[in-house]
């Protein structure tokens, strides 16, 4: 109850114009970094554990994370599917995520960055992320960094399903280089 109550009053305060001016002066030292190995497989692991299987590691894997000293406090996946093991076989940002501490400092426009300019690297000529149409958070960073809504017929029984079994309407959104 107590935990909830500060989680809303931190998100309130959060939203105020004024919070990120203040906050990128009080709040340094964030260091924001493709991660490791080990650290990628990690951070796979305790995303899986939440959401069953949704990121594996391996060479199609790149893991961005954000840290303040030695605490992770933000990650971004890109993961490039091949095209015959998913209907998802495009280059995806996934799971873009920061401790609710360090929101709204720019640390998921610079992992969102970085992640982008590591697909331009490997080619990439689309860049796609899945989004709950409902995420106030989210939804203008996207847009700012030029992702529109996608229609994409391979994966839109995936979401209707996801819709049905979490009430979750999320949608697609594409970028290109
Ligand atoms: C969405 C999320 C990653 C944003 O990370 P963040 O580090 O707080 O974002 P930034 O500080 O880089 O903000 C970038 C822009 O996003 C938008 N934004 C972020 N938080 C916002 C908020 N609370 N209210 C309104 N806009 C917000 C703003 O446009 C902001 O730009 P501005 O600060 O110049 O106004 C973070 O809120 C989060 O982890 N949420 C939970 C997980 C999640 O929803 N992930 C997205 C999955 S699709």
């Amino acid at each position: 109850m107590v935990k909830k109550a500060c989680a809303y009053a931190l998100k309130m305060v959060q939203s105020n114009p004024w919070y990120p001016k203040i906050a990128r002066k009080l709040i340094s030292g964030i260091e924001i970094k493709k991660a490791g190995d080990e650290e990628t497989a990690k951070i796979c692991n305790s995303v899986n554990k939440k959401h069953k299987g949704l990121i594996l590691p391996g060479p199609n894997t790149a893991c961005f994370i954000a840290r303040n000293k030695r605490k992770t406090v933000g990650y971004i996946f890109l993961v490039k599917h091949h095209p015959n093991a998913s209907s998802f076989y495009r280059y995806w940002l996934s799971t873009l995520w920061v401790a609710p501490f360090y929101r709204r400092l720019g640390i998921g426009r610079v992992l969102m960055k970085i992640a982008m300019d590591e697909a331009r690297a490997q080619k990439a000529k689309q860049l796609y992320i899945l989004v709950n149409q409902a995420n106030e958070r989210a939804l203008p960073l996207y847009i700012e960094l030029g992702f529109t809504p996608a229609s994409i017929p391979e994966i839109s029984e995936y979401l209707e399903e996801e819709k049905k079994l979490t009430g979750i309407d999320k949608m697609a959104m594409v970028t290109g280089f």
